[in-house]
């Protein structure tokens, strides 16, 4: 589904992150405002540079020609020279206020409101009407007013997905005392206008792996998100734990010994190796932080892993979300991602101890990972 919709977006093959071929009414005035402050600049500039070579060269220095004639206190040139920029100046204000108080109106009823939070090194977002969480990858339906409620639970991050426009701070919000003022949050309203794979990522520095602080937004039509929602609504966490196939069927598929590898790992068959790793992930550390919407898994600090598998990028977009990249990931995220939070196998990260998953275990909880669509 992914190649087909970035088929659908020419520009997104060559420039996935260019802000001049906004796919939302916001990016486009965004744009607007920016063309318009453009032009008058390039105007001005080429007047200026006009100017200059003229003077240069009709008042250069020449053998026994007299000084140019000295001006003083020419009031039509002075004003003429305060008076022009000061329109200009309207001119590009003018529409850039216009343009604030529009992108800043309170969204529709109907709007679909998606809470955004920073998190060092990953992106959270969760959809209050269908009290869904998801991390990194925001679903979103093309033609309906999308609302962002934006803040951060650690540092200053700044959300930007260049093709949707805006580029705004997420900040770590004071804590809504009883009776106190409310927490002021920040905002984008936008309205996809076409399906794609939009990418974006941190703008703001954030700490040792803010470049690799990705994000990214599936616009999908309304049908296909209503699909997403009931996916992830009825979502049991994979493949249920199943009774092992007998002995002889086992048996049967038992390659002969090539001396390289262990021979039974391919015997396992998939369904049995992602139900081995269901229960290695729900019975181990991983749900201490991980969440998977039907499971027993609830944990709230690391990324929600719900239809994990449907991703098409891991750690925040720093890898493709291939088998070996996750094993590569569970075995040790902090070689892929300097600072993050998630333990290795072998070694631990602050406060938290290694996880000590073999690489057998580390392959089934990759298939279970990966059966989560
Ligand atoms: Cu988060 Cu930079």
């Amino acid at each position: 589904m992914f190649l087909t919709l970035a088929a659908c977006d020419r520009g997104g093959e060559t420039y996935p992150q260019t802000t001049f071929r906004p796919v939302s009414e916001f990016g486009a005035k965004l744009n607007a405002v920016f063309y318009n402050t453009f032009w008058w600049t390039i105007a001005i500039m080429i007047l200026v540079i006009v100017l200059v070579v003229y003077a240069a060269f009709r008042f250069r220095e020449q053998p026994a020609a007299p000084p140019p004639r000295q001006i003083h206190g020419n009031t039509k040139l002075e004003l003429t020279w305060t008076l022009v920029p000061a329109l200009i100046v309207v001119i590009i204000s003018v529409p850039t206020i216009r343009t604030i108080f529009e992108t800043q109106r309170r969204p529709p009823a109907d709007a679909l409101v998606v809470e955004v939070i920073g998190h060092q090194w990953w992106w959270e977002f969760r959809y209050p009407q269908y009290q869904l969480t998801t991390a990194n990858l925001m679903y979103i339906p093309t033609g309906r007013t999308i609302s962002l409620v934006m803040q951060s639970a650690d540092v200053i991050h700044s959300f930007w997905i260049p093709k949707i426009g805006g580029k705004r701070d997420v900040n770590p919000l004071p804590r809504r005392r009883e009776g106190g003022a409310p927490a002021h949050p920040n905002y984008i309203t936008f309205v996809a206008n076409r399906p794609g794979h939009y990418l974006g990522q941190c703008a703001e520095f954030c700490g040792e792996a803010h470049a690799l602080m990705r994000m990214s937004s599936m616009a999908v039509t309304p049908t296909e998100f209503d699909a997403w929602v009931q996916r992830m609504r009825g979502a049991q966490g994979g493949a249920q734990p199943q009774p092992a196939p007998s002995a002889q069927a086992v048996i049967g598929q038992m390659p002969a010994p090539t001396g390289a590898g262990n021979p039974y790992r391919t015997v396992m068959s998939d369904s049995l190796m992602q139900a081995e790793g269901r229960r290695i992930f729900l019975g181990g550390a991983c749900v201490a932080c991980h969440a998977i919407a039907g499971t027993t898994a609830r944990g709230t600090i690391g990324p929600n892993l719900t239809l994990f598998g449907s991703r098409p990028q891991l750690g925040a977009g720093t890898l493709a979300n291939t088998r070996d990249n996750l094993i590569r990931w569970i075995k040790d995220p902090a070689a892929v991602k300097p600072g993050a939070l998630m333990p290795g196998t072998l070694r631990g990260t602050a406060g938290v101890g290694p996880t000590s998953l073999t690489d057998a275990e580390v392959r089934a909880v990759a298939a279970y990972l990966l059966s989560l669509k």
